[in-house]
């Protein structure tokens, strides 16, 4: 059969959402796990591994090195025995954000890794300065030409790295790094994301000395070598809030199964302030909804605050809150581009480059749009759409469930990336989506 090179979702909204549904694991711990497995010879086998683009653009990426994958349904088993060399190819290295961890385990290897530049989503400038620095800290050169970064190191040494912002991908990166260097490194003011600390679980199962301390430092003491393991991803917890809120959207209730408070507090207390209700479960959260909702002033933040990649399906509610809700986000400078298509849709969104809200960010007096006025409750009309980013197309996918009538959301390859079965998924709750 011919692919449809330009695929849409086609959308008749204006349903209540309701039943249960499951959700997969995460794909920022099961990608980074997939790369961590290359710091053994050993295999490693992840299992709860989401079916998603992401997942799939690794392994191509993995194997491009040589690495044996093994991959059924939601397990893949890896051996790096066979591993070749340590230069991505380029094409492989465009598609999303993992390859620049594979720098550690490269030089670990080969004591040389050339990672050509990165895709990901277009939200920000997205730079990787607080990654390499860590790494000259412990000891590599590095050079940067026609797009390619050359990393070189014989022996990585252990270092104290205090990150100037608690980035995730560069926590993650000089943890991969620190595992199998020489002497303690510590890494200071560091990301502590859920997704991260699931990933330190599994280094610990394949024999890494690491530890979380005060003041979101992360001690490692580097080993010799390390083993194969085991590890159960842990759930998507940005899946589980973004199905969470269909529920409240539609006029709904949705059970879904695998939601976990404790990654999702946060996400929790917002909805509540909203008036949107839920019931925790043993095995995951009923969410419901309610006739009326309230404006909200919110602020996106690293761990434990308020997650980024929620704002978007977020601010979903917020067109339906009575009244004026702020959402200021303070991680990414450009992640808001999304609002103008639904304003097409009804929306009353304004977009400000001041900080709005309870402080101050490093956006401020920089001309980015980095905060969001929301004036509700407004009705959407369907519409045809194009999908800007991964986490926007969740909330695309929102408004066309709201929205009466049809609509054809494009630009699906972005929400592929990252959301496992949503057409299944979402049908399993009464929706009438089709991919065409
Ligand atoms: C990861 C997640 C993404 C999430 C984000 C923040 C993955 C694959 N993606 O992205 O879903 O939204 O964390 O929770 O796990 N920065 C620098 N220099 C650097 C690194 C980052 O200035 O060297 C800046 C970024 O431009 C951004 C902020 O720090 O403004 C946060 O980035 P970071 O935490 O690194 O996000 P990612 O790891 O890219």
């Amino acid at each position: 059969m011919k692919k449809n090179s330009n695929p849409a979702y086609i959308v008749n909204g204006g349903k209540p959402l309701y039943g249960s549904v499951k959700i997969g694991g995460a794909k920022n711990a099961a990608t980074k796990q997939m790369v961590a497995s290359l710091l053994t010879d050993d295999e490693v086998k992840l299992t709860n591994v989401p079916q998603i683009g992401d997942v799939d653009a690794t392994i191509e990426l993995l194997k491009s090195l040589g690495v044996k994958i093994a991959h059924k349904n939601d397990e893949v088993i890896i051996n790096s025995k066979s591993i070749k060399n340590g230069d991505v190819a380029s094409a492989l290295s465009r598609k999303n954000r993992i390859p620049i961890l594979l720098i550690g385990p490269l030089l670990h290897r080969f004591g040389e890794a050339r990672i050509p530049m990165l895709g990901g989503c277009k939200i920000g400038a997205r730079p990787v300065d607080i990654h390499l620095d860590g790494f000259k800290k412990m000891g590599a050169e590095i050079i940067y030409e026609e797009d390619c970064y050359t990393v070189k190191a014989k022996e990585l040494q252990a270092a104290m790295i205090e990150l100037p912002f608690p980035s995730v991908g560069a926590t993650e990166n000089l943890m991969l790094a620190a595992v199998r260097a020489k002497g303690t490194t510590t890494i200071s003011n560091a990301a502590i994301e859920p997704e991260i600390m699931d990933t330190a679980k599994l280094l610990q199962s394949m024999g890494a000395i690491i530890n979380l301390e005060a003041n979101r430092t992360w001690v490692i003491e580097g080993v010799e070598s390390l083993s194969g393991a085991e590890h159960n991803v842990i759930h998507d917890r940005i899946e589980a809030a973004s199905f969470g809120i269909t529920a409240a959207i539609t006029g709904g209730e949705v059970f879904v199964e695998g939601a976990e408070q404790d990654h999702l507090l946060t996400f929790l207390n917002a909805l509540r302030r909203v008036g949107v209700p839920f019931t925790i479960k043993p095995n995951g959260i009923v969410f419901g909804s309610a006739k009326k909702y309230s404006p909200i002033t919110l602020e996106t933040d690293v761990h434990p605050g308020f997650m980024t990649d929620w704002q978007q399906p977020f601010v979903m509610l917020l067109t339906q809150s009575d009244g004026v809700s702020i959402v200021h986000e303070t991680i990414f400078e450009d992640r808001f581009g999304y609002t103008e298509a639904l304003k097409k849709m009804g929306a009353t969104i304004q977009l400000h480059s001041d900080c709005l809200g309870s402080r101050q960010c490093r956006y401020q007096h920089q001309n980015f749009k980095h905060s969001c006025i929301i004036v509700g409750a407004t009705p959407l009309t369907a519409a045809e759409i194009t999908i800007p980013d991964l986490r926007a197309g969740f909330s695309y996918i929102l408004a066309a469930l709201m929205a009466k009538g049809k609509s054809t959301v494009t630009g699906v390859e972005h929400i592929e990336r990252g959301y496992e079965n949503l057409i299944e998924k979402l049908k399993g709750l009464g929706a009438d989506i089709k991919r065409a």
